[in-house]
């Protein structure tokens, strides 16, 4: 029937957000997030609380994704879930519970890998935002992950740069922490800095072959400088906390854009999209709207609640997936390293 609603239940829990959403035919109907603060104290995700936390939050979040879009369980076409990559513990939740469901209900069950998801954030019908067209580059930049990807289809993508040893999210809470910022501290340094001084100080960029990256030697560059400044003057850091984080952050996106504008002309694609926490950063959005008028390239900047871990961005996923008739198996396992 043409005038059938797909309606896509999707789940998300790879880390330390407990997540779903309804759209139906590709549109957000609902999209629940309900984030950890547990963490917090701890200045990290701890993987046994985080997947304690999704069985408590699974639920009561599922039922308010189903209520706000006013869709009944029955009129539910399919479940898309993340399978990977993430924490092996919360995966599972998410797992099995859209398994059981998927099972309870006698409806397809759709797999789908969070970083092709975050990439195809960019494929929901949103008014005045532009979708992407085949070929383009995402480049993928996380708490978890940071990766430059050559997307040919919506499930036809290429890693053709990553990260060696840090995400460049793990750069930003990392500097953060040194500073004595909580966690997750990007956003922190991302405030920070809009009022600070990016020439302030100067961090080293890492050498690092072709399009990989690399955060671990930047990190220690930090530590080294906060533990030297601190040692002639105690109150260093709450003297000149906006520069230094506009000066970190100054120095992250300079490593990113380098890299980026090296994949724009080793393929020739200059539409480029970014997804991912770190794709909230003020900073990294303003450096892709600059290279538009730069470098001519067209860029596409997600929607701020699209841009850290959500299910929308499964759903999207999911839907394409449905389209394609691409279900998964009922005996499908979690992956934490799932890699496409
Ligand atoms: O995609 P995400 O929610 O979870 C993972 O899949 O990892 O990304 C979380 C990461 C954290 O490292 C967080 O500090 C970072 O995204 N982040 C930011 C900003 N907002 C979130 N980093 C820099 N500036 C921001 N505004
Ligand atoms: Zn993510």
């Amino acid at each position: 029937m043409l005038d059938q609603k797909i309606n896509i239940l999707a789940i998300e829990s790879s880390c330390d957000d407990t997540a779903a959403a309804v759209l139906s035919n590709g549109k957000i109907l609902s999209n629940i997030v309900a984030t950890q603060e547990v963490h917090q104290q701890y200045g990290g995700v701890v993987p046994e609380l985080a997947s304690r936390a999704h069985q408590q939050n699974i639920v009561p979040v599922i039922h308010q994704a189903l209520a706000k879009a006013n869709i009944d369980k029955k009129d539910v076409s399919a479940i898309a879930f993340t399978r990977g990559p993430g924490l092996m513990g919360s995966l599972l939740v998410g797992t099995s519970f859209a398994k059981s469901l998927a099972m309870g209900l006698n409806i397809p069950l759709i797999e789908v890998n969070h970083m092709q998801a975050h990439i195809l954030a960019h494929f929901i019908e949103e008014p005045d935002f532009d979708k992407p067209e085949f070929p383009f580059l995402a480049m993928t930049i996380s708490g978890g992950h940071t990766q430059i990807v050559k997307v040919t289809d919506y499930f036809e993508m290429e890693v053709i740069g990553e990260t060696i040893d840090d995400a460049v999210g793990e750069a930003f809470d990392k500097s953060a922490k040194i500073l004595g910022l909580p966690y997750p501290g990007g956003p922190l340094v991302d405030k920070y800095a809009r009022e600070g001084n990016p020439k302030a100080f100067k961090f080293p960029k890492p050498k690092v072959d072709g399009l990989n990256f690399s955060f671990s030697g930047f990190k220690t560059s930090v530590l080294y400088f906060v533990q030297r400044e601190t040692k002639n003057d105690p109150d260093f850091i709450e003297k000149n906390l906006k520069d230094i984080c506009a000066s970190i952050q100054y120095t992250i996106i300079g490593i990113l854009m380098d890299k980026l504008k090296k994949a724009v002309k080793e393929t020739g694609i200059n539409q480029v999209a970014i997804g991912g926490g770190v794709s909230a950063n003020s900073g990294i959005r303003q450096a892709l709207k600059d290279s538009e008028k730069k470098w001519g390239w067209k860029c596409y900047i997600p929607k701020f609640e699209y841009t850290t871990d959500n299910a929308a961005m499964i759903g999207i996923a999911g839907y394409h997936k449905f389209l394609k008739e691409d279900f998964a198996n009922f005996s499908i396992t979690a992956q934490s390293r799932y890699k496409f």
